[in-house]
Protein backbone atom coordinates (compact mmCIF):
# COMPACT_ATOMS: atom_id res chain seq x y z
CA UNK A 1 0.00 0.00 0.00
CA UNK A 2 2.82 2.68 -0.91
CA UNK A 3 0.07 5.01 -1.59
CA UNK A 4 -1.85 4.69 1.83
CA UNK A 5 -2.51 8.06 3.10
CA UNK A 6 -1.62 10.39 -0.06
CA UNK A 7 -3.49 12.07 -2.26
CA UNK A 8 -3.38 13.62 -5.67
CA UNK A 9 -5.03 14.95 -8.80
CA UNK A 10 -5.06 13.18 -12.34
CA UNK A 11 -5.06 15.29 -15.34
CA UNK A 12 -5.81 12.94 -18.60
CA UNK A 13 -8.18 10.49 -18.79
CA UNK A 14 -9.91 10.34 -21.69
CA UNK A 15 -11.13 6.44 -21.35
CA UNK A 16 -10.44 3.29 -20.21
CA UNK A 17 -7.59 2.86 -23.01
CA UNK A 18 -5.66 6.57 -21.64
CA UNK A 19 -2.24 6.21 -20.16
CA UNK A 20 -3.65 8.19 -17.12
CA UNK A 21 -6.10 5.75 -16.04
CA UNK A 22 -3.40 3.02 -16.01
CA UNK A 23 -1.82 5.17 -13.87
CA UNK A 24 -4.18 6.26 -11.98
CA UNK A 25 -5.59 2.62 -11.53
CA UNK A 26 -2.65 1.23 -10.02
CA UNK A 27 -1.90 4.59 -7.82
CA UNK A 28 -5.60 3.64 -6.19
CA UNK A 29 -5.18 0.06 -5.79
CA UNK A 30 -1.84 1.41 -3.55
CA UNK A 31 -4.15 2.84 -1.13
CA UNK A 32 -4.18 6.46 -3.00
CA UNK A 33 -6.83 8.38 -3.07
CA UNK A 34 -8.06 10.39 -6.64
CA UNK A 35 -9.52 13.33 -8.02
CA UNK A 36 -9.85 13.74 -11.94
CA UNK A 37 -10.49 15.58 -14.41
CA UNK A 38 -12.25 15.49 -17.64
CA UNK A 39 -12.99 17.68 -20.98
CA UNK A 40 -15.63 19.88 -20.63
CA UNK A 41 -18.69 18.46 -22.73
CA UNK A 42 -20.18 20.77 -25.62
CA UNK A 43 -23.30 22.74 -25.16
CA UNK A 44 -24.79 20.65 -28.10
CA UNK A 45 -24.02 17.14 -25.96
CA UNK A 46 -27.08 16.32 -23.84
CA UNK A 47 -25.37 12.89 -23.28
CA UNK A 48 -22.17 14.46 -21.85
CA UNK A 49 -20.38 11.95 -23.19
CA UNK A 50 -16.74 13.27 -22.06
CA UNK A 51 -18.12 13.34 -18.82
CA UNK A 52 -19.30 9.76 -19.00
CA UNK A 53 -16.95 8.05 -20.49
CA UNK A 54 -14.81 9.13 -16.93
CA UNK A 55 -17.40 8.41 -14.67
CA UNK A 56 -17.83 4.78 -15.53
CA UNK A 57 -14.12 4.14 -14.98
CA UNK A 58 -14.18 6.01 -11.74
CA UNK A 59 -17.15 4.94 -10.32
CA UNK A 60 -16.39 2.28 -9.07
CA UNK A 61 -13.67 3.19 -7.24
CA UNK A 62 -13.90 4.07 -3.85
CA UNK A 63 -10.55 6.07 -3.51
CA UNK A 64 -11.60 8.22 -6.81
CA UNK A 65 -12.93 11.17 -4.62
CA UNK A 66 -13.87 13.26 -7.46
CA UNK A 67 -14.65 14.26 -11.03
CA UNK A 68 -14.69 17.79 -12.08
CA UNK A 69 -14.25 19.03 -16.00
CA UNK A 70 -10.98 21.17 -17.01
CA UNK A 71 -9.89 22.64 -20.37
CA UNK A 72 -6.76 23.03 -20.00
CA UNK A 73 -6.52 25.84 -22.20
CA UNK A 74 -8.22 28.58 -19.54
CA UNK A 75 -6.65 29.65 -17.24
CA UNK A 76 -10.25 30.10 -15.11
CA UNK A 77 -10.74 26.46 -15.50
CA UNK A 78 -7.12 25.60 -13.98
CA UNK A 79 -7.79 27.98 -11.00
CA UNK A 80 -11.03 26.30 -10.37
CA UNK A 81 -9.75 22.28 -10.28
CA UNK A 82 -6.99 23.64 -8.10
CA UNK A 83 -9.45 25.57 -5.57
CA UNK A 84 -11.95 22.61 -5.54
CA UNK A 85 -8.80 20.06 -4.87
CA UNK A 86 -7.66 22.28 -1.85
CA UNK A 87 -11.08 22.62 -0.49
CA UNK A 88 -11.72 18.11 -0.77
CA UNK A 89 -7.65 17.28 -0.18
CA UNK A 90 -5.96 20.24 1.56
CA UNK A 91 -2.91 19.46 0.67
CA UNK A 92 -1.69 16.89 -2.19
CA UNK A 93 0.74 14.45 -2.51
CA UNK A 94 1.25 14.12 -6.84
CA UNK A 95 -0.37 15.58 -9.77
CA UNK A 96 -0.42 13.72 -12.92
CA UNK A 97 0.22 15.93 -16.48
CA UNK A 98 -1.10 13.06 -19.30
CA UNK A 99 -2.32 16.09 -21.70
CA UNK A 100 -1.50 16.55 -25.20
CA UNK A 101 -3.12 17.81 -28.66
CA UNK A 102 -2.18 18.66 -32.02
CA UNK A 103 -4.51 19.57 -34.58
CA UNK A 104 -4.92 16.33 -37.35
CA UNK A 105 -3.75 18.37 -40.21
CA UNK A 106 -0.74 19.63 -38.72
CA UNK A 107 0.25 15.97 -37.31
CA UNK A 108 -0.44 14.51 -41.39
CA UNK A 109 1.54 17.35 -43.02
CA UNK A 110 5.84 17.70 -42.47
CA UNK A 111 7.05 19.77 -39.85
CA UNK A 112 8.37 22.54 -41.78
CA UNK A 113 5.19 22.81 -42.95
CA UNK A 114 3.23 23.44 -39.53
CA UNK A 115 0.47 26.35 -39.57
CA UNK A 116 1.32 29.55 -36.81
CA UNK A 117 -2.34 28.49 -35.39
CA UNK A 118 -1.23 24.90 -35.29
CA UNK A 119 1.82 25.47 -33.66
CA UNK A 120 0.82 27.65 -30.75
CA UNK A 121 -2.20 25.53 -30.04
CA UNK A 122 0.04 22.42 -29.82
CA UNK A 123 2.66 24.35 -27.69
CA UNK A 124 -0.28 25.59 -25.63
CA UNK A 125 -2.04 22.23 -24.66
CA UNK A 126 0.71 19.75 -24.56
CA UNK A 127 3.44 21.98 -22.95
CA UNK A 128 2.66 25.13 -21.13
CA UNK A 129 -0.27 23.31 -19.35
CA UNK A 130 2.32 21.71 -17.15
CA UNK A 131 3.89 25.19 -16.74
CA UNK A 132 0.34 26.49 -15.72
CA UNK A 133 -1.04 23.46 -13.62
CA UNK A 134 2.60 23.07 -11.53
CA UNK A 135 2.24 26.36 -10.47
CA UNK A 136 -1.58 26.23 -9.68
CA UNK A 137 -0.34 23.22 -7.66
CA UNK A 138 1.96 24.81 -5.80
CA UNK A 139 0.44 26.06 -2.67
CA UNK A 140 -0.82 22.71 -2.18
CA UNK A 141 2.06 20.58 -2.58
CA UNK A 142 3.09 18.58 0.41
CA UNK A 143 6.91 18.56 1.21
CA UNK A 144 8.29 15.37 -0.70
CA UNK A 145 5.28 15.52 -3.33
CA UNK A 146 5.88 14.56 -7.21
CA UNK A 147 4.14 15.86 -10.26
CA UNK A 148 5.38 13.76 -13.34
CA UNK A 149 4.27 14.29 -16.91
CA UNK A 150 4.44 12.02 -20.11
CA UNK A 151 6.71 11.58 -23.26
CA UNK A 152 7.75 10.02 -26.33
CA UNK A 153 11.35 9.27 -27.43
CA UNK A 154 10.50 12.13 -31.01
CA UNK A 155 11.29 14.72 -27.98
CA UNK A 156 14.95 13.50 -28.22
CA UNK A 157 15.33 12.00 -31.94
CA UNK A 158 13.54 12.88 -35.14
CA UNK A 159 10.91 10.17 -35.50
CA UNK A 160 9.27 10.71 -38.94
CA UNK A 161 5.27 11.28 -38.81
CA UNK A 162 5.60 12.11 -35.27
CA UNK A 163 6.60 15.87 -36.14
CA UNK A 164 4.93 19.07 -34.26
CA UNK A 165 4.17 16.91 -31.51
CA UNK A 166 8.36 16.41 -31.39
CA UNK A 167 8.69 19.75 -30.91
CA UNK A 168 6.40 19.64 -28.13
CA UNK A 169 7.94 16.79 -26.45
CA UNK A 170 11.45 18.15 -26.84
CA UNK A 171 9.87 21.82 -24.93
CA UNK A 172 7.64 19.53 -22.73
CA UNK A 173 11.48 17.81 -21.23
CA UNK A 174 12.93 20.91 -21.49
CA UNK A 175 10.22 22.09 -18.87
CA UNK A 176 10.46 18.86 -16.47
CA UNK A 177 14.49 19.69 -16.13
CA UNK A 178 13.38 23.76 -15.08
CA UNK A 179 9.92 22.76 -12.94
CA UNK A 180 12.54 20.34 -11.57
CA UNK A 181 15.01 22.82 -10.27
CA UNK A 182 12.57 25.37 -9.32
CA UNK A 183 10.25 22.97 -7.40
CA UNK A 184 13.16 21.45 -5.84
CA UNK A 185 13.28 24.41 -3.36
CA UNK A 186 10.04 23.33 -1.85
CA UNK A 187 10.89 19.48 -1.66
CA UNK A 188 9.09 18.90 -4.75
CA UNK A 189 9.89 16.94 -7.86
CA UNK A 190 9.12 16.84 -11.59
CA UNK A 191 9.95 13.65 -13.83
CA UNK A 192 8.69 12.24 -17.22
CA UNK A 193 7.46 9.21 -18.17
CA UNK A 194 8.52 8.33 -21.96
CA UNK A 195 6.51 5.54 -23.00
CA UNK A 196 7.08 3.06 -26.28
CA UNK A 197 3.77 3.72 -28.46
CA UNK A 198 0.24 2.35 -26.70
CA UNK A 199 -2.75 2.16 -28.52
CA UNK A 200 -4.89 4.81 -27.49
CA UNK A 201 -6.77 8.28 -28.49
CA UNK A 202 -4.04 10.71 -28.57
CA UNK A 203 -1.38 7.94 -29.65
CA UNK A 204 -3.34 6.60 -32.83
CA UNK A 205 -3.62 10.37 -33.92
CA UNK A 206 0.38 10.95 -33.72
CA UNK A 207 0.98 7.43 -35.57
CA UNK A 208 1.28 4.98 -33.38
CA UNK A 209 -0.34 2.26 -35.01
CA UNK A 210 2.46 2.33 -37.91
CA UNK A 211 5.21 2.29 -35.14
CA UNK A 212 4.17 -0.92 -32.99
CA UNK A 213 5.48 -3.21 -35.52
CA UNK A 214 9.10 -1.23 -35.56
CA UNK A 215 9.61 -0.94 -31.51
CA UNK A 216 8.67 -4.60 -31.23
CA UNK A 217 11.72 -5.56 -33.62
CA UNK A 218 13.84 -3.15 -32.72
CA UNK A 219 13.78 -3.33 -28.38
CA UNK A 220 15.90 -4.60 -26.66
CA UNK A 221 13.12 -6.47 -24.49
CA UNK A 222 11.36 -7.22 -28.41
CA UNK A 223 7.92 -6.51 -27.31
CA UNK A 224 5.75 -3.40 -26.91
CA UNK A 225 5.13 -2.06 -23.58
CA UNK A 226 1.98 -2.80 -21.87
CA UNK A 227 -0.76 -0.01 -20.21
CA UNK A 228 0.06 -2.01 -17.05
CA UNK A 229 3.65 -1.63 -17.12
CA UNK A 230 3.41 2.34 -17.95
CA UNK A 231 1.15 2.72 -15.28
CA UNK A 232 3.17 1.06 -12.56
CA UNK A 233 6.35 3.30 -13.68
CA UNK A 234 4.23 6.38 -13.72
CA UNK A 235 2.69 4.99 -10.09
CA UNK A 236 6.81 4.79 -9.24
CA UNK A 237 7.58 8.44 -10.43
CA UNK A 238 4.63 9.62 -8.53
CA UNK A 239 5.31 7.39 -5.16
CA UNK A 240 8.17 7.44 -2.46
CA UNK A 241 9.70 4.91 -3.71
CA UNK A 242 11.28 7.49 -6.03
CA UNK A 243 12.47 10.25 -3.21
CA UNK A 244 15.58 10.55 -4.59
CA UNK A 245 14.43 11.12 -8.64
CA UNK A 246 13.90 14.75 -10.09
CA UNK A 247 14.71 16.19 -13.63
CA UNK A 248 14.24 12.48 -15.05
CA UNK A 249 13.31 11.40 -18.45
CA UNK A 250 12.50 7.95 -17.79
CA UNK A 251 11.75 5.31 -20.51
CA UNK A 252 9.27 2.62 -20.16
CA UNK A 253 10.03 1.55 -24.16
CA UNK A 254 11.63 -1.97 -24.01
CA UNK A 255 14.87 -0.08 -23.78
CA UNK A 256 13.75 0.97 -27.56
CA UNK A 257 15.77 4.30 -26.80
CA UNK A 258 18.94 2.90 -25.86
CA UNK A 259 19.63 1.35 -29.68
CA UNK A 260 21.86 2.67 -31.82
CA UNK A 261 21.36 0.05 -35.09
CA UNK A 262 18.31 -1.58 -35.85
CA UNK A 263 19.25 -4.65 -33.82
CA UNK A 264 17.53 -7.54 -34.53
CA UNK A 265 15.76 -6.23 -37.53
CA UNK A 266 19.16 -6.11 -39.19
CA UNK A 267 18.94 -10.21 -39.70
CA UNK A 268 15.89 -9.46 -41.63
CA UNK A 269 17.26 -6.63 -43.76
CA UNK A 270 20.39 -8.39 -44.98
N1 LIG B 1 -0.04 6.62 -26.54
C1 LIG B 1 1.26 6.65 -26.70
O1 LIG B 1 1.84 5.86 -27.44
C2 LIG B 1 2.09 7.67 -25.94
C3 LIG B 1 3.49 7.48 -25.87
C4 LIG B 1 4.25 8.40 -25.18
C5 LIG B 1 3.64 9.50 -24.59
N2 LIG B 1 2.28 9.66 -24.68
C6 LIG B 1 1.68 10.84 -24.04
O2 LIG B 1 0.82 10.41 -23.00
C7 LIG B 1 -0.09 11.47 -22.72
C8 LIG B 1 -1.49 10.91 -22.62
O3 LIG B 1 -1.92 10.45 -23.88
P1 LIG B 1 -2.65 9.05 -24.11
O4 LIG B 1 -1.82 8.31 -25.08
O5 LIG B 1 -3.00 8.44 -22.82
O6 LIG B 1 -3.97 9.49 -24.92
P2 LIG B 1 -5.38 10.06 -24.39
O7 LIG B 1 -6.03 10.61 -25.63
O8 LIG B 1 -6.08 9.03 -23.64
O9 LIG B 1 -4.97 11.23 -23.41
C9 LIG B 1 -4.74 12.56 -23.83
C10 LIG B 1 -5.51 13.43 -22.86
O10 LIG B 1 -5.29 14.82 -23.13
C11 LIG B 1 -6.49 15.47 -22.77
N3 LIG B 1 -6.57 16.83 -23.32
C12 LIG B 1 -6.39 17.22 -24.60
N4 LIG B 1 -6.64 18.55 -24.70
C13 LIG B 1 -6.97 18.99 -23.46
C14 LIG B 1 -7.34 20.25 -22.91
N5 LIG B 1 -7.42 21.35 -23.64
N6 LIG B 1 -7.62 20.32 -21.58
C15 LIG B 1 -7.55 19.21 -20.79
N7 LIG B 1 -7.21 17.99 -21.25
C16 LIG B 1 -6.93 17.88 -22.57
C17 LIG B 1 -7.56 14.56 -23.37
O11 LIG B 1 -8.82 14.84 -22.81
C18 LIG B 1 -7.03 13.21 -22.96
O12 LIG B 1 -7.53 12.85 -21.69
C19 LIG B 1 0.10 12.51 -23.81
O13 LIG B 1 0.97 13.52 -23.34
C20 LIG B 1 0.80 11.69 -24.90
O14 LIG B 1 1.56 12.51 -25.78
C21 LIG B 1 1.50 8.76 -25.33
Amino acid sequence: MQFAGKKGLILGVANDHSIAWAIAKRIMESGGECGFTHLPDRADDPRKRSRRRVSQLTDPYENAKFLIPMDAQKDEDIRSVFEYTAKEFGKIDFLLHSIAFADRDDLSRETVETSRAGFKLAMDISVYTLLACANAARPILNPGAAIATMTFFGGERCVPGYNVMGVCKAALEAAVRYLAFEMGAQDVRVNALSAGPIRTLAGRAAGVDGMLDLYKEVAPLGKNVSHDEVGATGAFLLSDLSSGVSGEILHVDGGYHAMGSPGRLLNRLR
